[in-house]
């Protein structure tokens, strides 16, 4: 990804209000070696394979137009459950899952609908408890990204459950609902490609599909989760931008920037005296970025298009396109990749986001 002006045809990173600047992709884009996949995914950086779906794409293309349209629909205020009681949508989930009524978890309040689902085997109740949720990203009034999440028992408490049972059941049910899962689980090649590189062929769980919209996509963040190897996002339709790195990077990006461009970044004085201390203070750093509430750390990160400038010209950017893959990996807190996604066009977009496991049945 290069940085550009907006007079040579550069597209702009905005989100939630802010305007980071203008990029392009970078032309020429090539399939990485096998040794440095490799090489990256040891180290925690991300790892773009340009283009690994595109033939995919032609086969899952009505299941994609036919997700677009459910996007549109819910977007536009309609019920997820009343949708998928349609009969063509009804016919994907029956005889295996049955839909359970819409509860609500009360605790999340980008939750727009969270609907509960019982596998079924001949007829008799084979598990509980496996969910759809689908959510707003945030609550800027111009951002309609929303997201489809499918999991299974307690939301707060999911790792104390542990049950690959129903992790496999709700991955299952995501491919019933979004078919177009399809194009990454049932990829030869792919599957070929990740199984030499974690050593076991993964399950991709914690599926979430993804619709950025403009304005929309997600802050920085990493998303380690025990038993989680790494994430893989698969981009379907539209055009998305990221900014990605492994933590350290990210540390010794914020401390060098800190260093020497602080002075014309925008940020109020008491806002650069704090990063200043921060900086100076390396384990209060990680705690601020650990922390929840991320404080003026979360206003460099995600509000500071000089910062957004600073890691792109470093080369730490990407612009996907559909049929790209992206993988993320998430060994460990201190050795993971962080990540900040923009949409890069005028419409919502379509994507898939599964996380790697590797199950024992
Ligand atoms: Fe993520």
């Amino acid at each position: 990804m290069r940085w550009m002006s907006a007079a040579g045809g550069g597209l702009a990173l905005r989100r939630r209000g802010c305007l980071h600047g203008y990029v392009r992709a970078r032309r020429g884009r090539k399939m990485p070696e096998f040794k440095e996949i490799e090489r990256d995914w040891r180290s925690a950086r991300a790892i773009h394979l340009p283009g690994m779906l595109l033939a995919a794409v032609p086969g899952f293309a009505d299941a994609i137009a036919d997700a677009l349209q459910i996007m549109r629909r819910v977007r536009s205020g309609e019920s997820c459950l009343d949708i998928l009681d349609e009969p063509r949508y009804r016919q994907r989930l029956l005889p295996d899952f049955e839909m359970l009524a819409a509860v609500h978890s009360g605790h999340d309040p980008q939750e727009l609908e969270k609907i509960a689902f019982d596998a079924v085997k001949s007829g008799e109740l084979f598990a509980e408890d496996i969910w759809l949720k689908v959510s707003r990203l945030s609550f800027h009034e111009q951002d309609a990204s929303i997201r489809f999440r499918f999991s299974y028992g307690m939301e707060m408490f999911k790792a104390q459950e542990d049950d690959p049972l129903r992790e496999r059941l709700a991955a299952e049910l995501a491919e019933r609902v979004f078919p177009e899962c399809g194009i990454v689980s049932e990829h030869a090649e792919l599957t070929r490609l990740l199984h030499a590189l974690l050593g076991f062929a993964p399950a991709f769980v914690e599926r979430i599909i993804y619709s950025n919209a403009p304005e929309g996509g997600a802050q920085f963040h990493q998303d380690v989760e025990q038993g989680h190897h790494g994430v893989l996002y698969a981009q379907l339709y539209g055009r998305t931008a990221w900014l990605a790195l492994p933590r350290d990077a990210l540390l010794r990006e914020m401390t060098a920037f800190v260093r020497d461009e602080l002075a014309a970044s925008g940020l109020a004085a008491d806002e650069q005296w704090e990063l200043r201390w921060l900086c100076a203070h390396p384990e209060a750093l990680i705690a601020q970025l650990e922390a929840e509430d991320q404080g003026v750390v979360e206003r460099l990160l995600n509000q500071t298009p000089a910062f957004t400038r600073r890691l792109v010209t470093r080369g730490w950017g990407r612009v996907l396109q559909p049929g790209d893959v992206l993988l993320l990996p998430q060994h460990a807190v201190d050795a993971c990749c962080w990540h900040a996604v923009f949409c890069l066009d005028d419409e919502p977009g379509h994507a898939l986001s599964f996380a790697l496991a590797r199950l024992v049945a």
